[in-house]
C-alpha cells in the first residue's frame, strides 16, 4: 500500500491568461489531498472518495467524478487497484482540488509500481488528467501543486520564488461553485469576439505578474496586494466575476486585507485575501458573517510527496 499527497493552490495573479501562454503567479497552500492505493489481482478498480461523495464501489458503478481516476490509472498502464481518495480541499472552488488529487494519485500509483516519481513526470501526467476534467488546462494547477511553494508558471515551465515571511491567505468560498470548463470556453469565445480588447487584457496581466514577481522578491506584500486588487478589476472586465465574489472582495479590502481577488476560473468559488496578523481576524470575521466558508492558509513549501 502507498499513500501520497499534494497541496491546494491559489493563483495570486494571472488566471485565464495562462491558457494563452502568459505567466502566472501562484502559491501552493497548506491544505492537502491524499491518495492511498494498493494493487488487486482481479483487474478491478475499486474507488472510495468520501469527500467527493463516492462510496466504496467498482469504478464503473460510480455515475460521476471518475474521469480523473480513470485517466490516472491509464497513465500507469491500467491494472487492478484499490484506491481511496481523501481531501481537505474544497472542490469546484478554484483551489486546484482536481490537480492535487491527480498528482497525489499518480505519485502513489507510480511508487507502488516502482515507476519514476520525479516531480516533473508527476506534474506532466497530472496535466493530462486536467485536460480530461477541465476541457483544457494551462498546466498551472498540476505544476503548482506538484512543485509547491510560491512560483511563476508559464507554458509548462516553473520558476520557484524564494520569499521571506510570505503572508497568510484567507480564502472564503462565496457559496456558488465555479465551473472551470464552461468559463474557460466562454473566455475563449470572448477572445474571438473582441481580439483587441483581449490582447490588452493579456498585456495588462503580464505586467501585473512581472510587478508581482518583483514585489515577492522584495517582500513588498502591500504592493502585491495592490496588484491583486488590479487583477480582480481586470478579471471583472472579461466577465469572470459575479456579484457574490465582488461583494466578498470589497468586504475583505474594507476589513484591512492588503489585497483581495477571485482566484481560479471565477463566477463562483473562492475569494483570496492577502492578510497580515492584524487584518487576519477582521477579514475572517467579516467574510464569515457574510456567509463565507473560511479557510486560512499558509504557503505550502512542499508539493506532491509520499506519506
Ligand atoms: C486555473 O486554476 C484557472 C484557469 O486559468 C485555467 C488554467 O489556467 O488552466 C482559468
Amino acid at each position: 500500500m502507498t499513500t501520497a499527497s499534494a497541496p491546494a493552490k491559489a493563483i495570486l495573479l494571472g488566471e485565464h491568461t495562462a491558457l494563452y501562454k502568459n505567466p502566472v503567479l501562484v502559491m501552493a497552500l497548506d491544505r492537502r489531498a491524499y491518495a492511498e492505493v494498493s494493487r488487486r489481482d482481479d483487474g478491478q478498480v475499486i474507488l472510495t472518495a468520501p469527500d467527493l461523495g463516492l462510496e466504496k464501489a467498482p469504478i464503473e458503478r460510480h455515475r460521476r467524478g471518475t474521469a480523473l481516476v480513470r485517466k490516472a490509472v491509464e497513465s500507469v498502464g491500467g491494472g487492478g487497484w484499490d484506491i481511496e481518495v481523501r481531501s481537505d480541499i474544497p472542490i469546484a472552488s478554484g483551489l486546484g482540488s482536481s490537480a492535487a488529487i491527480s498528482a497525489a494519485l499518480i505519485m502513489a500509483l507510480r511508487a507502488e509500481l516502482r515507476q519514476d516519481t520525479g516531480v516533473k513526470e508527476i506534474a506532466e501526467a497530472s496535466w493530462e488528467c486536467e485536460h480530461v476534467v477541465h476541457s483544457k488546462s494551462s498546466g498551472v494547477d498540476p505544476f503548482a501543486v506538484s512543485y509547491g511553494g510560491l512560483s511563476v508558471y508559464q507554458d509548462g515551465g516553473i520558476e520557484a520564488l524564494d520569499a521571506d515571511d510570505c503572508p497568510k491567505v484567507v480564502a472564503a468560498h462565496c457559496g456558488k461553485d465555479s465551473d472551470t470548463w464552461e468559463i474557460v470556453e466562454d473566455v475563449d469565445r470572448e477572445r474571438e469576439r473582441k481580439p483587441e480588447r483581449f490582447a490588452k487584457f493579456l498585456k495588462l496581466c503580464g505586467m501585473l505578474v512581472e510587478d508581482g514577481r518583483r514585489a515577492v522578491m522584495e517582500g513588498d506584500w502591500r504592493k502585491l496586494g495592490g496588484l491583486m486588487n488590479d487583477n480582480h478589476e481586470a478579471l471583472k472586465g472579461i466577465g469572470v466575476s459575479c456579484r457574490e465574489l465582488d461583494d466578498f472582495v470589497e468586504a475583505a479590502r474594507g476589513s484591512g486585507a492588503m489585497g483581495a481577488k477571485l482566484t481560479g476560473a471565477g463566477r463562483g468559488g473562492v475569494v483570496i485575501a492577502l492578510v497580515d496578523e492584524y487584518s487576519k481576524w477582521n477579514v475572517h470575521k467579516t467574510l464569515s458573517k457574510m456567509g463565507g466558508k473560511i479557510m486560512e492558509a499558509d504557503v505550502s513549501e512542499e508539493g506532491v510527496r509520499l506519506e
